[in-house]
């Protein structure tokens, strides 16, 4: 069967976030990103300020409003940081807004051309769960630093990359209920399958449960997991995320490396805070797993999961929440032929996961 909608690759994810200049600073100076491009009151934009950032395939922009009655200041006063824009590359945005529309997709922005001397920059943006969105973008007629009304940012100081390389998948939290609907959209809408489905009887605690299934496109290049809380004892940590994001949102993004405990390592003498893993969960694990290329003290040493399938295994690890909101975070991915999401590592994660949750009186 034919794709009808050919997506490239990630082509940018946007946040909306309360100062984007100390968000870009953090993205630059502790998760290793090089500032590329900015625009605002500099480049005659008044009303917002964005900034560009990349590290191998990743480009991150950070977006902040500069007046008080604004969208995006709503936006950030309503879900406080986070994703509001997954933007992907195709080779014609009106093609693909035409596709998705015919199949019932909302249009937010219908196809657009910006310009500048460096050429034209076609967008279009329809609407995903809650407030998100997805941007179509075409680039093919332009060579710009990143789009009209961006400027080249000059760099000061070194930048040190923690060996971040692409985006492997993004996940979104949607309320119970709403799952399967967002699976059929996807299905129906973008064209995308169902790779694999987790029941509430995958990943369960005493008190928890989510389920989740994966949507991929045509070309395996866009991965997106759909989280819905399962009925537990007690708050699960989806049900977390969407009190205090206030809706469905991009839970987390998973970014992959070819050297996980180098970048953790890194990662952490930058002071960021990844989840705690119980000591307990190595104890099985050389059983479980069995032999692999890294060293199994380092990976605890340095609280890396391990999990292993028919095609092969992965390593991964999960930051606390990015803001004070108990929202996004991020995962750190390296995979050795395995293609699935660390299911193994699940149920030992929510342990770990609620521990900190019921520290932060949510539980
Ligand atoms: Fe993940």
């Amino acid at each position: 069967m034919q794709d009808f909608l050919p997506i490239q690759g990630y082509d940018h994810i946007e946040f909306y976030v309360g100062n984007a200049k100390q968000a870009a600073h953090f993205y630059e100076k502790v998760f290793g990103f090089t500032p590329v491009a900015k625009s605002g009151l500099e480049t005659g934009v008044r009303d917002r300020a964005s900034y560009v950032l990349r590290q191998g395939n990743i480009t991150f922009v950070f977006t902040c409003a500069l007046t008080p009655d604004h969208e995006i200041a709503r936006h950030q006063a309503l879900h406080g940081d986070g994703v509001k824009c997954i933007a992907l590359a195709v080779a014609d945005v009106e093609a693909a807004l035409r596709e998705v529309k015919a199949r019932g997709a909302t249009i937010v922005q219908p196809a657009r051309v910006f310009e500048d001397d460096a050429g034209a920059l076609k967008t279009g943006v329809i609407r995903y769960a809650g407030d998100t969105v997805f941007k179509f973008v075409e680039r093919r007629n332009y060579r710009g630093v990143f789009a009209p009304g961006y400027k080249a940012i000059e760099l000061r100081g070194t930048v040190r990359p923690v060996g971040l390389s692409a985006v492997d998948h993004m996940v979104t939290n949607v309320h119970l209920g709403e799952m399967n609907y967002w699976v059929g959209w996807f299905q129906q809408v973008m064209g995308f399958s169902q790779l694999c489905h987790f029941s509430d009887q995958d990943i369960s605690t005493e008190y928890s449960a989510l389920m989740s299934k994966v949507m991929e496109n045509g070309s395996g290049k866009i991965k997106l997991p759909i989280n819905e809380p399962a009925e537990g004892r007690k708050k699960s940590q989806i049900d977390e995320y969407l009190d205090w994001y206030n809706g469905p949102g991009i839970q987390h993004i998973a970014m992959s490396t070819k050297d996980i405990c180098a970048s953790v390592r890194e990662l952490r003498e930058r002071d960021i805070d990844f989840l705690r893993v119980p000591d307990t969960y190595y104890e099985d694990l050389r059983q479980r797993v069995g032999d692999i290329g890294e060293d199994y003290d380092e990976l605890q040493e340095l609280g890396i999961l391990v999990d292993r399938d028919d095609d092969g295994y992965l390593l991964q690890i999960f930051t606390q929440p990015m803001q004070d909101r108990p929202t996004l975070f991020f995962e750190v991915i390296e995979r050795h032929g395995s293609r699935g999401f660390g299911l193994g590592n699940f149920k030992a994660l929510f342990v770990s996961l609620e521990r900190e949750q019921a520290a932060r009186g949510n539980l």
